[in-house]
């Protein structure tokens, strides 16, 4: 996601700051800027690296002792420089970076355009630096009162760095929901995203806390207050890690810092979307095109690997949920095969990167059939989002690792709210039941953080097996897409042979391969038909087959024949997926890395399938 550095001090800030952008770069982004004061504000911002923004800024006049700079994943408007940040107001006075979604940006422009306020960009961050100064003149306030009453006004999440002319000795920093760090020299104060582009430049770091307002003035004491205007002492933390460890954020690979990131990126899929206050869902991306969706005799949903994993379990829930048929294609045969499509029919299109191949060749040739196309992407401009009718945007941020752990968590959270958007429209689902979900669907990142917190039992698993050749996936219903991408995981980053399989299906092939040496998985959480799968457990069990089993907490059936159990929170059965998910990404992880596998790039395997 976006990254922000920001310098105030008596050392150039030029180098400091794009050596800072360098350092974020593992977070992904499409675009960079910097802007420096020296008596007035320059910006510089160049689409793509950071390596071009520094070409671009090479011999320009940078000269300056105070700037902020920041490299961008694109939320609101397309990845281009127009788009980049930093944002100027009105005046030109102010220059302002975020990462974060303000999510009433839209009537908070409506209110600024009526005063006069033109803007440039498409983004969120544009209204918010004007809202700034809009109240800063207004109500005559000095900027940090200005700051104060503006975020007060803003709903969603924040990480802001504010450069002055007025104030040139002043750096203002803010946060809610995203992290910013402050690193304290010998006058002079240093900002980021995380630490990593501090570390090399001081230990002494105060980690701001949501809704904190930091004043940090050039060889002054700094200053913390809240946006309710309560003074706060802040508390200055010695930084242990080194910067190796840093970049990953303390992991030892992207892959781990995504499965942790998941309680975040799903609350970033639902946010602004579900409501259980108003026992809504809506989703902007699509709200032109829900009657046309309403009326589709059929959906059909193309993907490749985990993304078709995760369409699978939407077609699950579209027909349950929603009562819509729909048909779930890999990518790479739709297109070549004649496919049945008629004008009006809907077809959905999931990928994470936004760029697969396939899938963007399935989009073109359902297109030319009549068909009209929702994109669920998690890159924003991506080729797939650009090539649909309209859709929505997972939000799982930037993933690394080759391996998709966070953005099929994502995608899977976005159809859910689809289905639960059409079933609400649609009256498929009792108002009782209807709000069950929605509940449910809120608490899901807390119960994604306790399932991440099983802290060893996947480890210990993983040791046990880590040198078999073949592994089996057994899952019912909803559980049964879990099953295919947990082998999926599993084969990718550890190269263990692994299938996934419906669990009834055992018996008409793959229990010949089970014996003493065969671990077979199975998801098993008590639900829809949950002694069914006993059965199929027990069937295992007879041949000798070792059993991991995924339960609910408290289970007592399965813990008898299992070898091992690794419990998750009850949860409807529509949700179950999301967390069943995760552990089998964890086992996936440990073997891999007990294995000696290069975890976030396997062996021939790209982030982006570009190619056929
Ligand atoms: O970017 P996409 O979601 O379209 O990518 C599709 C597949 O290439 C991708 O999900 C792949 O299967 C992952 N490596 C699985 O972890």
């Amino acid at each position: 996601m976006c990254g922000i550095v920001a310098y105030i001090g008596y050392k150039q800030a030029q180098p400091i700051l794009i050596k800072g952008l360098q350092r974020l770069e593992y977070r992904g982004y499409d675009s960079a800027g910097i802007s420096i004061l020296n008596g007035s504000i320059k910006t510089f911002k160049t689409k793509g690296k950071v390596s071009e923004l520094e070409n671009h800024i090479k011999n320009k006049n940078t000269d300056g002792e105070a700037g902020i700079a920041h490299t961008r994943w694109a939320t609101h408007g397309v990845p281009n420089t127009k788009n980049a940040h930093p944002h100027f107001s009105k005046s030109k006075s102010l220059s302002l970076i975020h990462n974060g979604i303000i999510e009433n940006y839209a009537i908070l422009k409506e209110e600024l355009v009526k005063r006069g306020y033109q803007f440039k960009s498409d983004t969120d961050t544009e209204v918010l630096v004007n809202l700034i100064e809009d109240i800063r003149i207004n109500e005559n306030v000095l900027l940090d009162e200005a700051v104060r009453i503006a975020l007060n006004q803003v709903v969603g999440a924040y990480a802001i760095a504010i450069l002055s002319d007025e104030h040139p000795n002043t750096l203002i920093a803010a946060r809610k929901g995203s992290p910013l760090v402050i690193g304290i020299g010998e006058g002079e104060y240093f900002l980021a995203s995380d630490a990593t582009p501090i570390v090399e430049y001081t230990k002494n770091v105060v980690y701001l806390q949501d809704e904190e307002i930091a004043v940090l003035t050039r060889g002054e004491d700094f200053k913390i207050k809240t946006t309710n205007n309560k003074e706060k002492t802040p508390y200055v933390e010695e930084l242990e890690w080194n910067l190796s460890e840093l970049e990953k954020g303390g992991y030892e690979h992207f892959m781990m810092k995504e499965i942790y990131e998941q309680p975040r990126s799903i609350r970033d899929s639902m946010r602004g979307r579900l409501n259980t206050t108003t026992g809504t869902v809506s989703l902007g991306g699509i709200i032109d095109y829900e009657q046309t969706i309403l009326a589709a005799k059929r959906i059909t949903i193309v993907a490749c690997g985990t993304s078709w994993h995760a369409g699978l379990v939407g077609e699950y829930l579209f027909e349950d949920i929603a009562r819509v048929p729909v048909e779930v294609e890999y990518a790479s045969e739709f297109r070549y095969r004649n496919p049945i499509i008629e004008e009006g029919d809907v077809v959905i299109a999931i990928s994470q990167s936004g760029e697969t191949a396939d899938t963007l060749a399935a989009i073109e040739l359902a297109k030319k059939k009549g068909a009209i196309i929702i994109g669920v992407c998690n890159v924003v401009g991506s080729s797939i989002a650009r090539a649909s009718h309209a859709g929505s945007y997972t939000h799982a941020g930037p993933e690394i690792g080759v391996a998709s752990t966070k953005a099929f968590t994502a995608q899977v959270t976005v159809l859910t709210l689809m289905a639960l958007r059409l079933a609400q429209l649609k009256g498929s689902l009792s108002r009782t039941k209807f709000m069950q979900l929605l509940m449910e669907m809120e608490a899901l990142p807390t119960k994604v953080e306790k399932v991440l917190n099983t802290n060893g039992l996947t480890e210990k698993i993983a040791k046990k097996f880590k040198d078999v050749e073949n592994f089996l996936y057994l899952g019912r219903g909803y559980n049964f897409p879990v099953a295919l991408e947990g082998a999926l995981k599993l084969k990718e980053i550890s190269y263990i042979h692994a299938e996934g399989y419906p669990a009834a299906e055992m018996k008409h092939g793959p229990i010949a391969l089970i014996d003493e040496n065969m671990p077979v998985v199975f998801i098993a959480p008590r639900l829809g038909i949950y002694e069914k799968v006993v059965s199929n457990i027990q069937e295992v069990k007879a041949r000798k087959g070792r059993v991991i089993a995924i339960v609910t907490e408290g289970d007592t059936m399965v813990r008898e024949i299992a070898d091992y159990v690794i419990e998750i929170p009850e949860t409807a059965e529509y949700l179950m997926p999301i967390l069943a998910s995760i552990p089998l990404q964890k086992l996936a992880y440990h073997m891999a890395v007990m294995r000696g596998c290069n975890v976030d790039m396997p062996r021939n395997l790209a982030k982006s399938v570009t190619v056929e």
